[in-house]
């Protein structure tokens, strides 16, 4: 299963650029920085990947941010989660990255498109990964620093497909930015949202109804009302469920307590992704390995959710129709 897992062609939806950066990069740049991080080597670091909530996640993802500060630093750090993903044999990703966390440590916002989109490039070019960028807000912002960014990016529009919503998500609900993703939506974008992760199904329907949003991010606790549910599967909108984040920031306790299987029996289209790999214990593939252990997830299970991956995507028709091919392909050679 391991090997099947590995060689499935497949897309990645829901991950933060910020959140594959490795202890051993984040020391490198550092260094080349002239910075000093608040902990003296990499194994300290780790210990401290041990979170009991969002929050703390969160904490520690926006300090190792303080080391990027230049086009190259966004760059490198870009180029090492590609090549990951081309030795997990991900074909397309769709990276969201924050401009917040940077342009308010006076990073311009094009040091940080500039360094990003370079290396997206680079992978189209020479890894043939292709790719979308999804520009997110950070929610415990006011809204009008969400305008602010949006003003930023008008200049990189070609270069930004979706806007997004992360961060603290309880007491920071989707209706809160209505207006400023009315504005993104008027201006072509796609739309989506982290909602259901920590907060209540009503961050779902707020996605759903005020943001006007194209996929969901996470979504778990949309289980917890059939309404939201229903409305979902009647919407065939996307989830992007991310089991390693889960665990990691207790959102279940337990892997083999994971929700993916309900959500696949209920008939909710769900895809699998890493979310923030470099702090959760592992990239695209390892969350297919350790949920599909702990859920006994089958292999047309896995096909499933590989082609989901793609169908979910915001790749064009014909680009998905070409990808679920190289599915077909790789599951009549195994
Ligand atoms: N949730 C909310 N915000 C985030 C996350 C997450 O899992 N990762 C990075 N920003
Ligand atoms: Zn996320």
């Amino acid at each position: 299963m391991i090997k099947f897992i590995t060689g499935i062609p497949k897309a990645e939806l829901h991950l933060h650029i910020e959140g594959t950066f490795e202890p051993e990069l984040m020391f490198k740049i550092a260094k080349r920085n002239g910075i000093e991080l608040d902990f003296n080597n990499i194994e300290e670091l780790k210990k401290a990947y041990n979170f009991s909530n969002l929050q703390e996640f969160l904490n520690i993802y926006y300090a190792g941010c303080n080391v990027l500060i230049n086009e190259v630093d966004f760059f490198d750090l870009t180029w090492a989660y590609l090549t990951k993903a081309k030795e997990q044999n991900i074909l397309h990703t769709e990276v969201m990255f924050d401009p917040q966390t940077h342009t308010d440590r006076g990073i311009l916002f094009e040091t940080v498109i500039n360094g990003i989109h370079n290396a997206l490039a680079d992978a189209e070019n020479k890894l043939g990964i292709s790719s979308k960028l999804i520009m997110s807000f950070l929610r415990h912002l006011p809204e009008k620093k969400a305008f602010e960014t949006l003003e930023q990016a008008a200049p990189f529009k070609e270069w930004i497909d979706v806007v997004g919503l992360d961060s603290s998500e309880v007491g920071n609900p989707p209706s809160k930015f209505a207006r400023v993703f009315q504005k993104a939506r008027e201006e072509g974008y796609l739309i989506v949202a982290h909602a259901g992760e920590e907060g209540p199904p009503e961050y779902v329907t707020e996605a759903l109804e005020f943001l006007q949003v194209d996929r969901i991010d996470h979504g778990n606790r949309s289980l917890e009302d059939m309404d939201v549910v229903n409305d979902l599967i009647e919407r065939k909108m996307a989830l992007t469920v991310c089991p390693l984040s889960n665990l990691k920031l207790k959102v279940v306790e337990d892997l083999t307590k994971h929700p993916l299987r309900e959500m696949l029996d209920k008939g909710l289209f769900v895809t699998i992704n890493s979310d923030d790999p470099a702090y959760f214990g592992g990239y695209l593939n390892e969350n297919f390995f350790e949920i599909q252990k702990a859920l006994n997830l089958s292999k047309e299970d896995i096909i499933q959710l590989a082609g989901n991956s793609f169908k979910a995507s915001f790749l064009n028709e014909i680009e998905k129709s070409k990808m679920l091919q190289e599915i077909t392909d790789y599951i009549n050679l195994h």
